[in-house]
């Protein structure tokens, strides 16, 4: 213990990386706060006072430098590894090491086919098929809104409700069948269960990189003994929903048709088809709510943006039957609003990581050794003082640049901003998650005047993230501002 200690302080290829002694020392400390839900607060503290790079564990490097979203996410090219990719640290992706292989944790060829199978399903083509299921359950929303609010004397849960509209549209854009929340009001048990499930998937990662590979996969079979392995009904209620989806008449312009119509021909079998179905609803649901639940809090905690949203909305349609996937694209304060929520709250907001091939790479000019865990955290790009003028300010202004916007963020790096990610593996839903979101939040803005619920002031700073935010409650009231 005190051997390795020694080597990571003083002979380590990463020694002169700095961080805090005892994270440049073991895995220990960082490991406490992965588990506690707190480790992207204390990483971006730690660039705070360290600078760009920072040292999170002997093995674990962070950065705010935005150059490194390229070097770590981005191709290599005529790699001496010939690797076309940094890949994916398994510890994060696959801690169980007999989980079955999906878009998210596959190797390049599988991820390159799968990635092309979908492709179809997310073009702006099929987005355009798909906007009757995006307003259908956006009005559903607003409809059950209209009727539980009270003419804005009761408070609702707003985090609730978003996530109830983006699993019924998710639902139906997967497995043309919807969740069934916003008419139950309630969560179906499957998503119940997701933030015990990534708090538990959070806990395998740390077994997987304190010890052996065994580890995880024993502690997950004792837990399904004894009942507290979540992963385990998650996936027969799943395999129930896509075997009825893979009955559906073909041809459906859907995100899982591509999948569907290909499956004998890339040899997918049944439990891979699972896999992937449950990788597109965690991905397309929890993600946008959260934006959405963040912009919320945002714009009623800054009256003045509020003040300037509303004017851009109610001034741009006539009815509300205008309000469209397509005219929404010309509310450019909106965009900005989004984008600042995107920046201040990522959805994912850590644990990127990839894992360095053998001979090294070159991150923001900084030699990685092979078997580095390298990482930028999107929580910490998006508030670093290097990137951004008044990091924790909600300001929209500072994403217009073609007029509206405020000099004072004009040396703002804007494509530090990455809550999609980027290179081959970004997140293929963007254009899907910016049309759900612009259309339910343009609706909401034109229907209601919201306030905050006193209880849930300082609702961002209650919350912790297990790789997605366990929210906590956002409670507001909606007054209409027109009838349904
Ligand atoms: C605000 C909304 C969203 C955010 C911030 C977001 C963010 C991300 C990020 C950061 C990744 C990269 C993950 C990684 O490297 O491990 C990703 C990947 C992915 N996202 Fe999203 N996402 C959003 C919405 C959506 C939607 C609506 C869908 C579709 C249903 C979706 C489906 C996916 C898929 C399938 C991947 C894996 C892509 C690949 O590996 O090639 N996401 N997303």
């Amino acid at each position: 213990m005190l051997v390795t200690i020694i080597y990571n302080l003083f002979f380590h290829p990463l020694r002169n990386i700095p961080g805090p002694l005892l994270h440049r020392a073991s895995m220990i400390p960082w490991s406490i706060q992965i588990l506690r839900g707190t480790q992207m607060f204390e990483t971006q503290k730690m660039h705070d006072h360290y600078g760009p790079v920072v040292r999170l564990a002997p093995n674990h490097v962070a950065f705010t430098d935005s150059r490194a979203w390229k070097g770590i996410y981005g191709t290599l090219v005529d790699h001496k590894s010939g690797m076309t990719e940094v890949p994916k640290s398994l510890a994060f992706v696959q801690a169980l090491d007999d989980t079955v292989t999906q878009i998210v944790n596959s190797g390049p060829e599988e991820h390159a086919l799968t990635r092309r199978a979908l492709a179809n399903g997310f073009s702006a083509s099929s987005l355009r098929q798909q906007e009757h299921i995006l307003v259908r359950h956006t009005s559903h929303l607003l409809t059950l809104l209209h009727s539980n609010c009270q003419d804005g004397l009761a408070p609702i849960n707003a985090e609730r409700w978003y996530n109830y509209l983006t699993f019924d549209i998710t639902g139906d854009l997967i497995f043309g069948e919807t969740f069934g929340c916003l008419s139950g009001s309630s969560y179906r048990p499957w998503i119940a269960l997701l933030v015990r499930a990534m708090q538990f998937s959070t806990s395998m990662t740390v077994l997987a990189l304190l010890s052996l590979r065994w580890l995880p996969r024993l502690a997950a079979r004792a837990a399904g003994l004894f009942g507290a392995n979540p992963l385990g009904p998650m996936a027969a209620y799943n395999d129930a929903l896509v075997r009825r989806r893979m009955g559906l008449p073909p041809g459906r312009p859907d995100l899982f048709e591509g999948l569907v119509r290909r499956q004998k021909e890339l040899g997918f079998s049944q439990d891979k088809m699972c896999a992937n179905a449950f990788i597109l609803i965690l991905g397309g649901s929890e993600t946008t709510a959260t934006t959405l639940a963040g912009a919320t809090y945002k714009l009623l905690t800054h009256p003045e943006v509020y003040a300037r949203l509303k004017t851009e909305v109610r001034g741009a349609f006539a009815s509300v039957d205008e309000i469209t996937v397509t005219s929404v694209n010309g509310l450019t304060y909106m965009m900005a609003v989004l984008n600042e929520s995107l920046r201040m709250y990522p959805p994912i907001a850590s644990n990127l990581v990839r894992e360095v091939p053998r001979g090294g790479v070159e991150v923001a000019g900084r030699f990685m050794p092979g078997g580095t865990l390298v990482e930028v955290q999107p929580w910490s790009i998006h508030h670093s003082k290097e990137n951004w003028h008044e990091p924790w300010a909600f300001r929209p202004e500072r994403w217009l640049r073609d007029g509206g916007g405020d000099p004072a963020f004009k040396d703002d790096n804007l494509e530090s901003m990455q809550a999609f990610s980027t290179g081959p593996r970004n997140c293929i839903g963007r254009n899907l998650a910016y049309a759900m979101m612009r259309l339910a939040l343009a609706r909401l803005v034109y229907d209601f005047d919201i306030t905050l619920a006193d209880d849930s002031d300082g609702w961002f700073e209650k919350q912790r993230s297990y790789l997605l935010w366990d929210r906590a409650e956002l409670n507001v009231y909606f007054k209409p501002v027109r009838k349904p």
